[in-house]
Parts: C-alpha cells; sequence; structure tokens
C-alpha cells in the first residue's frame, strides 16, 4: 500500500511532496522518501520508519525550499525488508523513480540485468524498473519514450513516477493498474499521487488515470499519453465536490463505504503492529504477548459475539490447518451459562473490536480468575478487554465508526491467520508458512486495486443489487473458508438493509432451508477456486433447479460457474493459495449489502436498533 506524489511547478516542491505524503499516511507504511532538484542534479532523502525521520533529514540541508521538482513515497515493504536502502525513490544512474505495485516477473528481470552487467543495489523489484529506464534513455530514448518502453518488459499491477537528471523539471506518471491522480495546480504547476487526498490542498479538479495511462508534467503543463502508442489522449476532469464533513469521510458517502476501501491499510497496519517487518522470518509474531501463551496451548477456545465471532469461525480453519491445535469457537452470550470444561491447557481468546462487549468481557474476566490463560484481540486500546485479558494484541484498523464491522472483520481474521501461522512454523511447516507469508504481504496491494473506485468490482456490485432488490430473501452459501463468509455476508446485509438473510455451508440446504428456495429467493453462492468448489457448485445446482435466483461469485475464469448464475461478480485473478482467497471475498459481500442498503435508503451508518459498541448483555 505505498502512497506516491510528485510535483512540478511553482511551489516549493520538497514541501508539497512532504505534505502529500502526511495525506497518504492512512496507507499504512515502514519507509518514506523524497527525490527532488537541486539545479540538474536530483538529491533524495530517505529513511526506514517514519516520515518524521525524512524531515528531520531535511531540516539539516540548506535551502531546499528553492527546489521545484520532485518525488516523494511511503513504502510499506513486499520485496525487501523495511530498510533506508529498500525505501524509494530508487536511483538507478540519471534515473530516479518511486514506485507502487508489483512487478511479478522482477526475478527474470534482475538475471537478465545482472548478465548486462547491471548491480542493484536493493531488494526492491522498483530498483529494476530504473535500469530499464536507464538503458533506454543511455541508448538515446526520451524518459518518455524509454518509461513506456520498459512497461511492455515488466508484468504486475503498478505505478511509477519517474524523473531523470538528464530531462530536469519532468515528472513523468504511468498508471499500469495501481491507482495514480493528476491535477494541474492553479498556481502553476502539476501535482500526481495515487489518490485524490495529497491534491485537493490546492485543486478540486483532478484527473483519475485509466489503465494504461501517461502523465507527463514540465513547464509546459500536463499531457496525457497512451502508454502503449505514446500518442496523445484526452481525459476527462472530475470535480471531487467533498464538503468539510465528506473531508471527514474522505468523499465516501458513508463511513462504512470508507472503512471498506480502508481494509488494505488497516492490514498493512496490523501486520506493521503484529509482526517484525525487518526480520527475515515469516510470522515472527516478534514481542508479542501472545506468543508464550500460543506456545504453550494445548488447545484454544475463541469467544466472540457478531461479526467477530464469524473471523474467529475463520480462524479455526487456519488454526487447525496450521496450528495443528483443537479450537472451538463459541459465542460469548451462551458460553458465559454453561458449564464448559475448560482447564489450565486451553487458551481462551477473547476477540471483539471494541473490546467492551458485555459477554466477550464476561467469559474473560471470570476464566482469568480461575487461572485459565486468557488472551485479548481487540481494536481498541485501553479497552476494558484488553486490561482484564492476561495479554492483549491489538489490531490497528484505525477507528471504525460505521455500526457495521467491516475493516475490523478483516484484520480479526488477519491476526488469527498470523497466529495460525506462528503454530505452524512452531510445528516445522516453515516452507509453507513462508509461501503463505510471501502471498499474504501482496494482499493489501491486490485489494487496493480491486476495491478502487473507479474498478469494475463496485460496478458490477451495484448493478447486481439493483437486481436482487425486490426479492424476499437471500441465502449466502458456501464451504470451507466460505461458510464463515456467508454468515458475515448475511449478517452485514440484515443489519444494514433490513431484509431477510441467512448465511448456511452449502451443504446443509438440503437438511431443511431448501424447503424455502423459489424464484423469489436470491441465492448467493461464495465459490472461489478452492477446494470445496466443486461441491458448492452442486449445490448451486441443486438451489437453482428449485426456482432461486443465483448470484456466483468466483474466480474470472470459472466459466461454468458464470454460465449457470443468473447473476455474477468476478472475483480478482490473484493466484493467492486458497486459504487467503477469504480476504478478497470479503469486500464483495460488504459491498453488496452496501449498495443493498443504499438503494433502501437506510440510515447505513446508524442502523436502527444497534449500538457500536453492545456493552449489556
Ligand atoms: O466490538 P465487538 O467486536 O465485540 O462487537 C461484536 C458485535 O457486536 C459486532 O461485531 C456486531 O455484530 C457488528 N455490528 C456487526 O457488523
Amino acid at each position: 500500500m505505498c502512497g506516491i506524489v510528485g510535483y512540478v511547478g511553482q511551489r516549493p516542491a520538497v514541501d508539497v511532496l512532504v505534505r502529500g505524503l502526511r495525506r497518504l499516511e492512512y496507507r499504512g507504511y515502514d519507509s518514506a522518501g523524497v527525490a527532488y532538484f537541486r539545479g540538474a542534479a536530483i538529491e533524495i532523502q530517505k529513511s526506514e520508519g517514519k516520515l518524521e525521520n525524512v524531515e528531520t533529514l531535511l531540516s539539516k540541508l540548506p535551502a531546499i525550499s528553492d527546489a521545484r521538482c520532485g518525488i516523494g513515497h511511503t513504502r510499506w515493504a513486499t520485496h525487501g525488508k523495511p530498510t533506508t536502502q529498500n525505501a524509494h525513490p530508487h536511483r538507478t544512474g540519471h534515473v530516479v523513480l518511486v514506485h507502487n505495485g508489483i512487478i511479478e516477473n522482477y526475478q527474470e528481470i534482475k538475471q537478465d540485468l545482472v548478465k548486462r552487467g547491471h548491480r542493484p543495489v536493493s531488494e526492491t523489484d522498483s530498483e529494476l524498473f530504473g535500469f530499464l529506464v536507464l538503458e533506454k534513455m543511455d541508448a538515446g530514448r526520451s524518459l518518455a519514450v524509454a518509461v513506456s518502453e520498459s512497461f511492455r518488459e515488466v508484468t504486475g499491477a503498478c505505478s511509477v513516477v519517474v524523473m531523470s537528471e538528464k530531462e530536469p523539471g519532468t515528472v513523468i506518471g504511468v498508471r499500469n493498474g495501481s491507482p495514480l491522480v493528476a491535477a494541474v495546480d492553479p498556481k502553476g504547476g502539476v501535482i500526481l499521487a495515487s489518490d485524490a487526498q495529497p491534491l485537493l490542498e490546492y485543486t478540486r479538479d483532478v484527473v483519475f488515470l485509466e489503465h494504461g495511462d501517461m502523465v507527463v508534467g514540465d513547464s509546459r503543463g500536463i499531457r496525457f499519453l497512451s502508454l502503449q502508442t505514446g500518442e496523445p489522449i484526452q481525459r476527462a476532469t472530475s470535480t471531487l465536490d467533498w464538503s468539510p464533513a465528506a473531508l471527514d469521510k474522505q468523499g465516501y458517502d458513508h463511513y462504512m463505504l470508507k472503512e471498506i476501501h480502508e481494509q488494505p491499510a488497516a492490514m498493512v497496519d496490523t501486520l506493521n503492529g503484529l509482526l517484525d517487518r525487518a526480520s527475515a522470518e515469516s510470522f515472527p509474531l516478534a514481542g508479542q504477548p501472545a506468543v508464550e501463551l500460543l506456545k504453550n496451548a494445548k488447545r484454544i477456545t475463541i469467544v466472540a459475539c457478531g461479526t467477530a465471532w464469524h473471523a474467529s469461525l475463520m480462524g479455526k480453519y487456519w488454526l487447525e490447518k496450521w496450528g495443528q491445535i483443537p479450537v472451538s469457537v463459541e459465542l460469548a452470550s451462551e458460553y458465559r451459562y454453561r458449564d464448559p470444561v475448560v482447564d489450565a491447557g486451553t487458551l481462551v481468546i477473547g476477540v471483539s473490536q471494541s473490546g467492551e462487549t458485555a459477554d466477550t468481557l464476561a467469559v474473560i474476566q471470570e476464566l482469568r480468575k480461575k487461572g485459565i490463560p486468557t488472551l485479548a484481540v481487540t481494536n481498541t486500546r485501553g479497552s476494558t478487554l484488553s486490561r482484564e485479558a492476561q495479554a492483549t494484541v491489538f489490531t490497528n484498523a484505525g477507528p471504525e465508526i460505521g455500526v457495521a464491522a467491516t475493516k475490523t472483520f478483516s484484520v480479526q481474521m488477519l491476526t488469527l491467520l498470523c497466529f495460525a501461522a506462528f503454530l505452524g512454523k512452531q510445528r516445522g511447516k516453515t516452507a509453507e508458512m513462508d509461501q503463505i507469508f510471501a502471498q499474504l504481504i501482496r494482499i493489501p496491494h491486490l485489494l487496493g486495486d480491486y476495491l478502487d473506485e473507479k474498478g469494475t468490482l463496485r460496478k458490477a456490485v451495484r448493478e447486481t443489487a439493483r437486481k436482487l432488490l425486490l426479492l424476499k430473501g437471500f441465502f449466502f452459501i458456501g464451504r470451507g473458508y466460505c461458510f464463515p463468509l456467508a454468515l458475515e455476508a448475511a449478517l452485514k446485509l440484515k443489519e444494514i438493509a433490513y431484509v431477510h438473510a441467512e448465511g448456511y455451508a452449502a451443504g446443509e440446504l438440503k437438511h431443511g432451508p431448501i424447503a424455502m428456495i423459489d424464484q423469489d429467493i436470491a441465492v448467493i453462492v461464495l465459490a472461489p477456486n478452492d477446494a470445496w468448489r466443486e461441491k458448492t457448485f452442486s449445490n448451486l445446482e441443486e438451489v437453482k433447479a428449485r426456482g432461486a435466483q443465483v448470484l456466483g461469485v468466483g474466480n474470472p475464469s470459472d466459466e461454468s460457474l458464470q454460465r449457470v448464475s443468473h447473476f455474477w461478480i468476478p472475483l480478482p485473478e490473484t493466484g493467492l493459495h486458497e486459504s487467503l482467497l477469504p480476504f478478497v471475498v470479503t469486500p464483495v459481500i460488504q459491498l453488496l449489502s452496501y449498495e443493498i442498503a443504499v438503494l433502501k435508503g437506510t440510515d447505513i451508518d446508524k442502523p436502527r436498533n444497534l449500538a457500536k459498541s453492545v456493552t449489556v448483555e
């Protein structure tokens, strides 16, 4: 979830860059840097850690306020540790760049570059792109041509902003997947960024680049070119009508929608807090109070309510698969009034966004008194749960205002996944866990692109919501990892749209609920490409045969699923391990409830009868 800013114009460039990066901090990052022209030479200041470190470096330099052109970056490490060396901007000869996204064929590119005598100094995929541009410029190409030709050699969704000492005062940006927004500075100049926030300080008229667009900013102003042909293209300006109140919501109509979109950043921040990102080890859980408790546990009981209970159910799948530990997941309101068999070998984990949910809290308080090991997973520092449990692991989703839990669901799942992977490594599954880790840290990038406001997901969901709106009931079905998601989907829909919805393990339908299926019922089939897909597909045919209106949610290349479904929402083509697919199915189910609620005109952020924090039993 890197952040990018680029500027050329009349203002002090470094100031514009740093202010812009501040506005992108919400995306989550672990290093930062800026590069700017001083005369015809480019200087770079970068550091691991927070933006303040870069500001400290800058404060010691003379006359940087003269700089009028530069680029800046906040990096969240995917390829290589979060060190100063790996921080952006990267210099390759006279070429300096920042990059957001992933170059998938970086290993092949690196091998070729090394064969041609180049010596990358960082561990990043990003730096390699600079070598490609450098070679082409040294062969006589302009910066713009060199950048577009270099893109023909890379695969993967990414955006870059590039400068060269051979063309002082020019900033070139490309969107080839990851979002990029451009605007004309009314004071004279051009500003680019990975989202609109840094631009809003200067103008509300912005251009959202399309995939395959190149933008050139220089003393002549702004130009858009096709990456493919190099020909000039026209791009319409959007005027962002953001009131001060909406700015709180960052332009989204509701907090819920904003929070759905914040999931990639919430995941980044949670991973930053949970793992030692500088460690070469995957899932080290460095310094986490959970470590000893997890290591000593013979079995785990998770207690939670509502959405947190669904995240915990998902956690059970991972903990059992990788951690090879028996797990039971309990509704706190039921568990507290039972006579459960629990001993000191059982680790009891309370999962709660607010950390104040009365039932969850009561279980933890009671069991701790009895000497049972207790661990809290919560998003709220200082919460009662975090004080009552023996140890606490915090999720870092930031404040969640919408009553419907969205981003906290994702980070609760993520945290339990990290526990499971940590235990997996303890039990010798190192290679498998390393592989999962390498994929996991790509998810925020993938999700960011999938959720991109101008992308196809939102449109597809909105259109489908319109068609399903008048049906009398909704069944979400799934197997394996998609069973907890089906439960969560139904809860979301009931909660904010006030319509009847059920979540079922798809194999359970024929044990009763299938009697309800007719042409007035929507069945939403969650069937990504995983081990359960074939079985779920058969269940789809059963409900279709009984007249249900079927919405398929599956892999984009799953033609048979698409063919038999009346409505279809494709997941992104990610190549992710099946156990990580819940993170990409989640936004679909959240957005579907959201769009249905919008059409119904309910009070989405404050649904009737509900409170964000349920402090009574
Ligand atoms: O704060 P908690 O995570 O303990 O809250 C638990 C439930 O009340 C909560 O998840 C509720 O179900 C949400 N409003 C669902 O969106």
